[in-house]
């Protein structure tokens, strides 16, 4: 069986069907970069152990030089025969060396602990790309706010007209979560720092005295596994890895349903750019959001990858399982997924334009003022039980009389109670309503330019 990592004890090599089945290079093979830098680390270790001459270990390092380059200028292929990323280029390397030096390479080591050491290299690499595709987001979002910091908008709870707010606040507000998974993504890069599994061997440990610390330092890692079960054994780096991403895709698509909802006929609070929206087939007028009913429909893919991963994995006893194989494409379709989305994502809302009459004149409809009637008589010293009955009292009457709050007039509101005096048009205003709300957090203009400034400082921070 040419090429196989093992055969001493087999007098058949493997059916066609069990190669079709066990074959991974179409999926591990973009682990090749990684799988090399592992096997030079340990061709050093080796080297350090006094298992190596220093002439084999250069003609090593040569060899996997050379497979480097030629992977990187698109030369190198993984054969049918090849089970996966790890045995093709043990023979890809046989070719490069001969079979004498490459055949002394994989002593100490297993493709359980290579691969579990591997997939963690990849993909810190790509929590790092993410990462910055998640802060060019935010900064997007960020740029957006600041151009807006004056607009007002009606706030919503339930979907109902709630309270007005700024659409800044409101554009910030989809910032802070994207800010926080950077952060969840860099909290997993340390912890995944920590335990590089080379050195675990097969599940119990190598007996070559190579030393795993210096192998997980030359690979990036400050620490290396203290458990060699749990080193080849332990997926949670990967699930967690998938749960940030699959929270990025519910955070995108949250953002995404608003620019649906907005860019509608009876919304119409904003418009997106031609090259942005697709158009219709059959219909010549439609402009539609196709990116982010693509965000929201990832959504659900990449919390599928999660939710597959979760269950590949909840049964499987220690150490290795063939079932962790499973392991690497829903978190790979995680990475690519995002990779492709967040641009797209991040296009659209920097040439997203607002229509913000259309905001400022819906803002102080559907009574939104009326917990600042409340307040105002609090401020008055009403209880507040009191306060929100008459205030709901207030509502009532318009209703009743087909107006708006601020439509009442000073004749109505006394008569609702003597306590509501003209001063309270003070607060029947939005810009009045959205600069009372001015503690730490709230959507006065005053707050939502500081907090700009802690999100931007906060993001400068990763
Ligand atoms: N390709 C396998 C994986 O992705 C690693 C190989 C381990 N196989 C084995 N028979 N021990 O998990």
């Amino acid at each position: 069986n040419e090429g196989s990592l093992w055969g001493g004890r087999f007098a058949s090599g493997p059916s066609p069907e069990l190669q079709a089945l066990s074959r991974s290079t179409h999926f591990d093979w973009q682990l090749t970069p990684y799988d090399l830098a592992g096997s030079r680390a340990h061709a050093n270790a080796l080297h350090r152990a006094g298992l190596l001459t220093d002439a084999d270990h250069a003609e090593l390092l040569r060899g996997l030089e050379v497979l480097g380059e030629r992977y990187a200028a698109g030369d190198l292929r993984p054969s049918h025969t090849d089970e996966d990323v790890h045995g093709a280029l043990e023979r890809l390397l046989l070719d490069e060396v001969g079979t004498e030096v490459g055949g002394r390479l994989r002593a100490g080591r297993s493709r359980n602990d290579q691969v579990a050491t591997l997939f963690r290299a990849y993909l810190r690499d790509h929590a790092r790309s993410i990462s910055a595709l998640l802060l060019d987001l935010v900064d997007v979002l960020a740029g957006k706010a600041e151009a807006h910091l004056e607009v007002v908008m009606p706030g919503r709870t339930h979907l109902q007209h709630a309270q007005p707010v700024l659409l800044a606040h409101h554009l910030l507000a989809h910032a802070w979560p994207l800010l926080r998974d950077v952060g969840r993504l860099r909290d997993w890069d340390a912890r995944v720092a920590d335990d590089s599994p080379y050195g675990s061997g097969a599940l119990a440990g190598q007996t070559l005295g190579l030393d795993p610390l210096a192998v997980a330092a030359e690979l990036g890692f400050s620490g290396s596994s203290a458990n060699s079960i749990d080193g080849t054994s332990a997926r949670d780096f990967a699930a967690e890895f998938a749960f940030v991403t699959a929270q990025v895709g519910v955070d995108l698509s949250r953002l995404a349903e608003e620019v649906i909802l907005w860019t509608t006929r009876e919304f119409d609070f904003a418009r997106l750019h031609d090259s942005w929206s697709t158009g219709s087939s059959i219909m010549p007028q439609k402009k539609n959001p196709d990116i982010a009913e693509l965000a929201r429909g990832k959504a659900g893919r990449l919390i599928g990858n999660l939710a597959g991963l979760m269950a590949t994995l909840k049964g499987l006893p220690l150490a290795y399982n063939r079932d962790l194989q499973e392991d690497k494409e829903p978190v790979f379709d995680s990475v690519e997924t995002l990779e492709l989305l967040l641009p797209a994502v991040t296009g659209m809302v920097a040439t997203l334009t607002f229509n913000v009459e259309r905001m400022a004149e819906l803002a102080p409809q559907g009574f939104s003022l009326a917990t600042d009637v409340a307040e105002w008589l609090v401020r008055e010293g009403v209880p507040f039980r009191d306060a929100h009955e008459l205030a709901g009292a207030c509502v009532r009457r318009c209703e009743e009389l087909g107006c708006d709050l601020p439509d009442l007039t000073d004749d109505q509101l006394a008569a609702v109670s003597p306590a509501l005096t003209p001063d309270v048009r003070a607060v029947l205003t939005v810009s009045g309503s959205v600069a009372s709300r001015s503690g730490r957090g709230g959507t006065a203009p005053v707050r939502v330019g500081e907090q700009l400034d802690e999100l931007r400082s906060a993001s400068a921070d990763h």
